[in-house]
């Protein structure tokens, strides 16, 4: 089987600001997405999980190595992939239905045929009420919610979602995560998802990618063996204390080295 994604032996160094030296984000970096699988990236601060994101998105190129889509190298690779940024903001001045427009708007859909896909997708994932509103009138969920939406109507059949549920407290990210899970088993697409949280990646995913520090590369990779469809209550399954176990003994070590380093 083809993948969908595969990174081999990709370099990226950042030119110096000013006086200081250049910055290795990623250093021979090996990485790889089935096609409707559900791979997590996990791993501390500034190990280059946006990054290699934003090199698979095709906003930068890598120093050197070769990313591959379909198994081949393509010219433009932005209009392979849905992309929520891990600072993805909705613009105050828009309604929630003319946000969530916006996606397609920009890809060339008429603006009249982007917002009726726009109330669609609202009315269908529970923010319909909501679609005349502004973002200060939603709580933090919500807008989340709607930033996730913008992503998935654009139709790619791969996404990839930059610590989509970062900035939201624990009881809202766990009815996030069981809604993502609720969409990707309805229509599978390819999912390539970074977080700093060891219990969301393993809930959400086929697949966890564990980063060292920097300069960052694919430390080790783990399979997520919990049958599915999931729900919250697999959090306190044994099978998964265990997976936890090892993820966090991975990443403590490499959050000791960068906190060390920096
Ligand atoms: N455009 C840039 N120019 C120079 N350095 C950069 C640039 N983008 C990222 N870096 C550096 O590359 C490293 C990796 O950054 P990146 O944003 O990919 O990390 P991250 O793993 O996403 O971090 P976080 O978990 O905090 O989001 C950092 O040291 C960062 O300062
Ligand atoms: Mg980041």
């Amino acid at each position: 089987m083809t993948n969908k994604v595969e990174l081999k032996s990709v370099d990226k160094v950042f030119p110096p600001q000013g006086e200081g030296s250049p910055v290795v984000a990623l250093a021979n970096t090996d990485m790889h997405v089935r096609p409707k699988e559900f791979v997590s990236i996990v791993g501390p601060s500034g190990c280059g999980k946006s990054t290699i994101l934003n090199m698979i998105a095709g906003l930068l190129d890598p120093s050197s190595g070769e990313i591959f889509i379909d198994g081949k190298v393509v010219p433009d690779r932005r209009k392979h992939f849905g992309y929520m940024f891990q600072k993805d903001l909705l613009f105050p001045w828009r309604t929630i239905r003319d946000n969530v427009a916006l996606g397609i708007e920009v890809l060339g859909v008429p603006q009249k045929e982007a917002r009726e896909r726009a109330l669609a997708i609202l009315q269908e994932f529970g923010l319909g009420g909501f679609a005349n509103n502004y973002p200060s009138q939603l709580s933090g969920g919500m807008r989340q919610r709607a930033a996730l939406m913008r992503t998935l109507l654009c139709d790619r059949d791969t996404l990839l979602l930059d610590e989509p549920f970062g900035a939201l407290d624990a009881l809202t990210r766990s009815v996030m995560q069981e809604w993502l899970l609720s969409i990707w088993e309805k229509d599978h697409r390819t999912i390539l998802f970074i977080t700093h949280d060891i219990e969301e990646s393993i809930f959400l995913s086929d697949r966890v990618l564990m980063m060292s520090a920097r300069p960052g590369r694919i430390k080790m990779e783990l399979e997520i063996d919990l049958p599915r469809p999931r729900d919250h209550t697999i959090l306190t399954a044994p099978r998964f204390s265990e997976l936890k176990r090892i993820v966090l003994d991975q990443i403590y070590e490499e959050s000791v080295k960068a906190a060390s380093s920096t």
